[in-house]
């Protein structure tokens, strides 16, 4: 009796705050945002009361009527051609108030989402203070970062903004909290613009130490089986960042709080810098999580604009850097090849649409913020800007990918590896190419990988020894097979202009001679 009576003072509280709901703009739009350019049409919507009229107007170009239902309104603009500054007024009937944004620019928006590596602000880079000095500068590029939040229930809007829509300046740069602004988004968004020269709208809302089950619907984690998965409390406690590590790692409950407001914004595509926690948590499956989370968002955020984001919108990622010197087993290597649904490269006929920044040759053992945190962002920033520019603004005669094997052959002296491109490379006395000696195809034991050195080095092709291995039981080469293989810029395959490491790879061994190299 008594339960039923609280039940419904509640109900009757809650439905009196939303019908009476401020009225207002969501969260994530204020004055200084970038809203996505045309082609696409920019969504903005807010909060009401209920039969309100709502009016849209955008420096008086034109009207657009909308009505509150349920408490939200929601407009999408015409098209506009980037540039700006304009305002953005709602006005709601009823009550007669108005709202006018400033400052606003339309361009293209991107998310930057990920874990600690993401998060990792402009303050903590190496050359921290140029950084910061030009950032004023860039005024036509603007910055969004969401609170850290996380949710059981799929939130409309964030709970909490960390950095309200701003023009760039030192002070929301700097600092070693990560409530400021990211390395990674702003480098890419500052690079991007110079290549663009029109506005860039960064959101970022990434979370450090977490895995991308966080990160994902409960849809897309039940295509992989991962439902149940559920995190074990000692997991990752030496990686905190000085954040709150309660229940951030639970499956979708930053999906939830930190992704799933953001679906009806417009966005141009997204980066990620993420899977350093998947490196001991469900390892094995994250050639299906990481996939599956892109195919999601990327139909979520279509569904959410009401078809302006587009449904394959471009998705840039950083395969993961270096964490332990001396330790092949921690689960990197694995991630990284998995980062690439197993291919090794992106974009690949798994994940069309994709662009890739190796970041295995930037190792920084001595980061005052840990091994893990590789200090230089700025050259994984500037691979990421080559893959969008490539990948999403469809740049013919940029070159974004390293070297890539297309065959490794036995012959009667070497085994030899052909790249698909001209190669920057040097011989060496055995550390970074293994070759599997082993009846057992599957060769999954480490023991069964003999060390070979790079004898010699062709325009698109190196010689590696034949280790002391039957013949029969050769069978595969791998590269760059552990954590930490090479010094900082230091990977013995670049491409031609020396720029572009090779990425790690596994590649079976076709077994016919003599053959021409
Ligand atoms: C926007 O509004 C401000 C003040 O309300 C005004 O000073 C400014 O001229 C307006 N800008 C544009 C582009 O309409
Ligand atoms: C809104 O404006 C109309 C017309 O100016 C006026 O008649 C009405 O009283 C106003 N309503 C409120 C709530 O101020
Ligand atoms: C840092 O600055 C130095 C000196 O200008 C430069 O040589 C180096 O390349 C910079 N490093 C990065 C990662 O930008
Ligand atoms: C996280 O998962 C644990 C174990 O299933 C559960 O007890 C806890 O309530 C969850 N927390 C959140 C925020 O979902
Ligand atoms: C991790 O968090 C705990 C508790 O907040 C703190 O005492 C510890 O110093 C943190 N560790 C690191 C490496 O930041
Ligand atoms: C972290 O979250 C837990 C549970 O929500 C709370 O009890 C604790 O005080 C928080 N710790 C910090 C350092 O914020
Ligand atoms: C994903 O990786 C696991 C473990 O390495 C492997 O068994 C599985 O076949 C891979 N799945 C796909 C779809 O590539
Ligand atoms: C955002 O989009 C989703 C999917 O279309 C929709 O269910 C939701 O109501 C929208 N939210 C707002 C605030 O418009
Ligand atoms: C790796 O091993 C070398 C030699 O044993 C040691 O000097 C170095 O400190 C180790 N590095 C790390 C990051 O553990
Ligand atoms: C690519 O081509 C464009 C136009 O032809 C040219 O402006 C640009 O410099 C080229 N970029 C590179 C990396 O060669
Ligand atoms: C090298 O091969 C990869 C994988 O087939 C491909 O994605 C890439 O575009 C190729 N690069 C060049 C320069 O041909
Ligand atoms: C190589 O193959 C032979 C049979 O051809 C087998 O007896 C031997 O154990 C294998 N050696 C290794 C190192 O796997």
């Amino acid at each position: 009796m008594l339960t039923t009576v609280t039940i419904s003072l509640v109900l009757s509280a809650f439905a009196g705050v939303l019908s009476e709901e401020k009225f207002r703009f969501s969260s994530y739009y204020g004055n200084h945002m970038v809203l996505q350019k045309a082609p696409a049409e920019a969504v903005v919507w807010g909060y009401g009361q209920k039969g309100a009229t709502v009016v849209v107007s955008l420096s008086e170009t034109y009207k657009i009527s909308t009505t509150v239902i349920n408490g939200i309104w929601r407009a999408t603009l015409k098209p506009v051609e980037a540039g700006g500054p304009y305002n953005l007024t709602a006005s709601q009937s009823i009550t007669n108030s108005s709202i006018t944004l400033t400052d606003i620019l339309f361009g293209d928006a991107w998310l930057c989402s990920g874990q600690s590596n993401m998060a990792f602000t402009v303050g903590q880079v190496i050359n921290a203070t140029e950084e910061l000095a030009l950032a004023s500068k860039y005024t036509d590029v603007r910055i969004f970062q969401a609170a850290l939040e996380q949710s059981e229930e799929e939130l409309t809007d964030l709970a909490r903004v960390a950095i309200p829509w701003s023009r760039p300046t030192a002070k929301l740069l700097d600092g070693k909290e990560l409530s400021h602004f990211s390395a990674v988004c702003w480098l890419f968004g500052r690079y991007l613009y110079e290549t663009l020269k029109y506005p860039i709208g960064l959101v970022h809302s990434s979370f450090g130490g977490t895995p991308v089950e966080a990160w994902s619907s409960p849809r897309a984690l039940k295509k992989c089986g991962l439902m149940d998965s559920v995190p074990h409390s000692d997991f990752f406690v030496q990686r905190n960042l000085s954040e709150n590590v309660s229940d951030k790692r639970n499956n979708s409950v930053l999906w939830n709080a930190m992704i799933h407001p953001f679906l009806n914004m417009t966005i141009t595509g997204a980066i990620w810098y993420q899977g350093e926690d998947n490196a001991i948590y469900n390892r094995d499956k994250y050639n299906c999580s990481f996939p599956m989370m892109i195919d999601d968002w990327r139909m979520a955020f279509h569904k959410g604009s009401g078809g302006q984001t587009a449904p394959d919108f471009p998705f840039g990622f950083v395969q993961l850097s270096t964490n332990h010197k001396n330790n092949s087993q921690d689960g990197f290597r694995e991630i990284r090849w998995h980062q690439t649904a197993d291919y090794g490269f992106a974009p690949n006929a798994r994940m069309k649409n994709t662009f890739m920044a190796v970041a295995i040759d930037v190792p920084d053992e001595k980061s005052p913020y840990g091994s893990i945190h590789p200090e230089d962002k700025q050259d994984v920033a500037y691979r990421l800007v080559l893959g969008a520019r490539a990948v999403a603004y469809g740049e013919k005669n940029v070159s974004f990918q390293g070297p890539f094997p297309t065959q490794a052959v036995l012959e009667q002296d070497f085994i030899s590896i052909v790249f698909n491109q001209s190669i920057n490379a040097i011989p060496d006395e055995g550390n970074f190419f293994e070759i599997c000696c082993s009846e057992d195809k599957t060769c999954e034991s480490d023991d069964k990988w003999l060390h070979v050195p790079i004898e010699k080095c062709g325009v698109d092709y190196v010689l590696v020894s034949k280790p002391q291995c039957p013949v029969a039981n050769i069978t595969a080469v791998r590269y760059l097979w552990t954590d930490w293989p090479c010094n900082f810029k230091a990977c013995p395959i670049y491409s031609s202009d020396g720029l572009l490491p090779a990425p790690p790879f596994i590649l079976a061994i076709t077994k016919q001679w003599p053959i021409k190299v």
